[in-house]
């Protein structure tokens, strides 16, 4: 037959194109629709009172175990890529930032909460990134613009778990 040659190549040709497309898409939204799709409220407005950020991003407390979760997590926190801490099991641990030990007797609650949010509040100059900011930040994907890194559920699981890394 004349055109059975063509028929499979064509045939091919779109499902490779259909499989780029659905692998760009994994990697563009991939990550981010989690918090997308569990609903996540519109971005939370914060009070910074001093170095501090006084009450809860979400309005109760967090979850300590999945806080320690997303530290050690090497794809959505990344905290470890700069600190390190009290987490034994984790043998690869970051040297650019203070250590986490002990930031529960260092800090209130509520200075660990703009920590986290964002650094740069402290430092201008800090490598840091700024998980619960969307302004004013460059090189923003498109499809990331106006998303933080983290939503507020997550900020909150993460302070209620450096507040229990008391110093011994
Ligand atoms: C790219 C490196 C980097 C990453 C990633 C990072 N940090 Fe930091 N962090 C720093 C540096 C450096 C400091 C020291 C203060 C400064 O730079 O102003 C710091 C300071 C802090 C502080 C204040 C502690 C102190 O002793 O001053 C806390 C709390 C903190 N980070 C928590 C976190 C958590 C939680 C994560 C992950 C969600 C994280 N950091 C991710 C670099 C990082």
């Amino acid at each position: 037959m004349a055109g059975s040659g063509r028929l499979p190549r064509k045939f091919s040709a779109e499902w490779f194109g259909a499989a780029v497309f659905a692998g760009i898409s994994v990697w563009l939204w991939g990550p981010r629709t989690d918090a997308a799709m569990a609903g996540e409220p519109p971005l939370v407005r914060y009070e910074i009172v001093d170095d501090t950020i006084p009450a809860s991003l979400t309005g109760a407390a967090g979850d300590a175990a999945r806080g320690r979760a997303i530290v050690v997590n090497r794809q959505v926190g990344l905290c470890l890529l700069c600190h390190s801490g009290p987490f034994p099991e984790e043998r690869l641990q970051g040297s650019l930032a203070p250590s986490l030990a002990g930031v529960g007797s260092r800090y209130s609650v509520g200075q660990l909460r703009l920590r986290v949010v964002d650094q740069s509040r402290i430092n201008p100059q800090t490598i840091m990134p700024p998980y619960y900011r969307t302004k004013d930040l460059a090189r923003v994907a498109p499809s990331s613009r106006g998303k933080p890194i983290l939503s507020a559920e997550q900020v909150e699981d993460i302070v209620a778990f450096l507040t229990t890394l008391k110093e011994e």
